[in-house]
């Protein structure tokens, strides 16, 4: 075995580049990744689902088993991305994904808490997975992610976090999220699984600016990698969608007012926002990709 040694620290030579976008998200999420799943009140979540439908409760279950095993998903297959940025040295981007690590672990533990203490199942939910879910979640992400391992190149890592970042959690879990919670406020439901939505969604939504801010360093560095990020969208898009086309087709009649429509559309314009600010990336300089995330971030994408 080859000896490792540090020949630099950052930190005592050149200093910490505060102006970056991904030290920009690590305040941010200094200040608003620090909620605590524990301290969500369940009272009246759990005597709102004692009175719900048995097709009410399944659905919801449905739903919860996709979030549940995402979030699980993306908490074992972030490590591969935390390793490649430290091997490069930006401790920047390192330290701002140790907060990314920590809120998927944080979103991981609050769906198991909502699953133990509100629903009450303790039985395997597996059966929820449909073939495109588990394309994705089962397979898509752990291989883009665990690719990181043996090859660190820019294209692989184009491919990790467009899987990771524009699929998994840019088209899947926002989306499911977004019109979760809708359906939960529409019909005054389940106000501590509501509040954790709403925080959970903020973290996210700093995961995704920052995934579009690295496929956009990464695209500008070398024009040749836009096909690459467009190649791996196209791959796994059909997928993405039709797990909302499988949840949906499960059901007669849906409750709550869910509509496929509105999870569709919802996907397709946030993906599309996404894919407009990637492609003022290419041939853009750090300094203005720096600038997008920035305006992303006020916006509220982030
Ligand atoms: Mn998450
Ligand atoms: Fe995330």
């Amino acid at each position: 075995m080859t000896t490792v040694s540090h020949h630099t620290f950052a930190t005592t030579a050149r200093g910490l580049d505060r102006s970056a976008a991904p030290m920009r998200l690590f305040e941010k999420a200094k200040r608003y990744g620090v909620w605590n799943p524990s301290d969500i009140d369940f009272s009246q979540d759990v005597a709102d689902w004692q009175r719900l439908t048995a097709l009410e409760q399944e659905v919801l279950l449905h739903l919860t088993a996709l979030f549940q095993a995402g979030e699980e998903a993306v908490t074992a297959d972030i490590l591969p991305l935390l390793l490649t940025v430290a091997a490069e040295g930006r401790i920047e981007e390192e330290m701002y994904l140790t907060t990314f690590l920590f809120e998927e672990a944080k979103h991981t533990d609050f769906f198991r808490r909502f699953l133990d203490e509100v629903a009450g199942v303790h039985i395997d939910l597996s059966h929820f997975h449909s073939p495109n879910y588990r394309a994705i979640v089962y397979d898509a992400l752990p291989a883009a992610m665990q690719a990181l391992l043996v090859d660190r190149s820019p294209a692989a890592q184009v491919r990790a976090s467009v899987t990771y970042n524009m699929i998994v959690e840019g088209v899947l879990a926002e989306t499911g999220y977004h019109a979760y919670l809708s359906a939960l406020e529409r019909n005054g439901l389940m106000p501590g699984q509501c509040r954790g939505i709403r925080l959970l969604k903020q973290d996210e939504s700093r995961h995704i600016a920052y995934g579009v801010y690295l496929i956009s360093r990464l695209v500008a560095a070398d024009d040749s990698l836009w096909q690459v990020a467009e190649d791996t969208m196209n791959d796994l898009l059909g997928s993405a969608l039709g797990v909302v086309a499988d949840t949906f087709g499960c059901y007669e009649t849906m409750p709550f007012d869910l509509d496929e429509g509105e999870f569709a559309n919802f996907a397709l314009n946030q993906f599309q926002k996404r894919i407009e600010r990637l492609e003022r990336a290419r041939g853009a300089s750090l300094e203005e990709i720096t600038r997008i995330t920035e305006r992303a971030i006020d916006q509220g994408d982030a």
